[in-house]
């Protein structure tokens, strides 16, 4: 089995990348006890089968959320909380989020307070969840103020990543989870930029040996900027790219309409037009982003949102800095870096660059 070792001292875990999952799962789930796997209905529907046939004498529970969004909520965590006292769950209990980003981050942030903190594992299952959210320890939900707004740093014990769950994923999901790989060409590897867009039609159609060098490069990526910056203080925050344009749109459409992922590359479109309209990356480079993203399909025509409303909702981001709005924007291939801009100045950049 595959390992790749997240160093952070006492905090430090390895990433599994494992051909099969039961046999983890079992591992995760026999020791310890009782113990708690965190779910969405959507997973669940699909991999009940499997679950029940190979875990049930595990004497499991299962814990089932609504998929979505909208499941990133303090009633949601007051629900698991409750079920965790209710049926004596202690502190050598454990809790296995199996399940896309918002499982992840949620059943992370109940393990972080539990007790004042259980052995929490991650079993990502999305593509985005096995790119970029399972890995870094970061968790939260929302509050209707804004996004990610209550949450903890909390490390996973191991993260395990199977690839074999992509299976019976849908397309939209596939795209969400491109958007934040090519985050990571942009942010840290040119190389790897030029390799995805090579690489899109392999992960479109499942290709399992194609996505496992995807998703182990962005897994190390992301490994090697946490390990510099665990608590987001300096150089983390180039994970954000697209992150400002894409939590004004998630914002607001109210998580309904467009998945995480595609609003980071639509934040990505209108990120790298700021950077070209500010001299800090060339015609040339602009376009080749613009084209790598327009083969994923997605496109701003999709969205009827005004530039202004959604420049308004930037402006309370919690990213902000002396009233000024932080931007992660790419600077040359293969680097990023924070640029402060006010309203006016993003809105005047976008009328030059012909957005709006
Ligand atoms: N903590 C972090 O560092 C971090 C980083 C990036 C994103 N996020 C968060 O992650 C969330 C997005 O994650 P996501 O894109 O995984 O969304 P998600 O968790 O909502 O999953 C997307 C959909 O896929 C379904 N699904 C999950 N696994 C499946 C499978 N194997 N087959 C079929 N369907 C499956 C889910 O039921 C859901 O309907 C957002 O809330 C975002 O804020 C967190």
């Amino acid at each position: 089995m595959e390992r790749l070792y997240v160093d952070l001292g006492k905090n430090s875990y390895d990433i599994v990348f494992a051909d099969s999952y039961i046999n983890k799962l079992e591992e995760y789930i026999s020791s310890g006890g009782p113990n708690i796997i965190v779910t969405d209905s959507n997973f669940f529907g699909i991999y009940r089968d499997v679950l029940e046939s190979k875990l049930a004498k595990l004497n499991l529970h299962t814990y089932i959320i609504p998929a979505g969004e909208d499941s990133k909520s303090i009633s949601t965590i007051v629900g698991i909380i409750n079920y965790m006292l209710d049926n004596r769950f202690s502190r050598s209990s454990r809790v296995i989020a199996l399940g896309g980003g918002v499982v992840g981050d949620v059943a992370g942030f109940a393990a972080s307070i539990y007790m004042r903190g259980l052995a929490f594992y991650q079993v990502p299952t999305t593509l985005l969840s096995q790119v970029d959210s399972s890995v870094g320890g970061k968790t939260g939900i929302n509050f209707p103020q804004g996004k990610n707004v209550v949450g903890s740093f909390y490390q996973p014990k191991e993260v395990l990543i199977a690839p074999e769950f992509l299976r019976t994923l849908g397309k939209r999901e596939l795209t969400s989870g491109i958007g934040e790989i090519i985050k990571y060409g942009l942010i840290y590897d040119h190389t790897f930029f030029l390799e995805i867009k090579e690489a899109l039609h392999d992960i479109y159609a499942i290709n399992i040996a194609a996505l496992k060098a995807v998703i182990r490069r962005c897994c190390e990526i992301k490994a090697n900027l946490v390990e510099k910056d665990e608590r987001d203080e300096g150089l983390r925050k180039i994970l954000n790219l697209g992150h400002t344009f894409g939590h004004a749109i998630e914002t607001i459409t109210k998580y309904q309409s467009i998945a995480h992922g595609e609003a980071v590359l639509l934040g990505i479109l209108y990120e790298s037009q700021l950077a070209e309209g500010l001299g800090l990356i060339d015609k040339e480079y602009h376009a080749e982003i613009a084209e790598t993203i327009s083969r994923t399909n997605i496109s701003t025509g999709i969205l009827p949102l005004s530039i202004s409303s959604l420049v308004d909702v930037m402006s309370i981001d919690k990213k902000n800095s002396a009233g000024k709005i932080s931007f992660i924007l790419p600077v040359d291939r293969g680097r990023a870096r924070e640029v402060l801009l006010t309203k006016e100045e993003v809105l005047s950049i976008l009328v030059r660059q012909g957005v709006i």
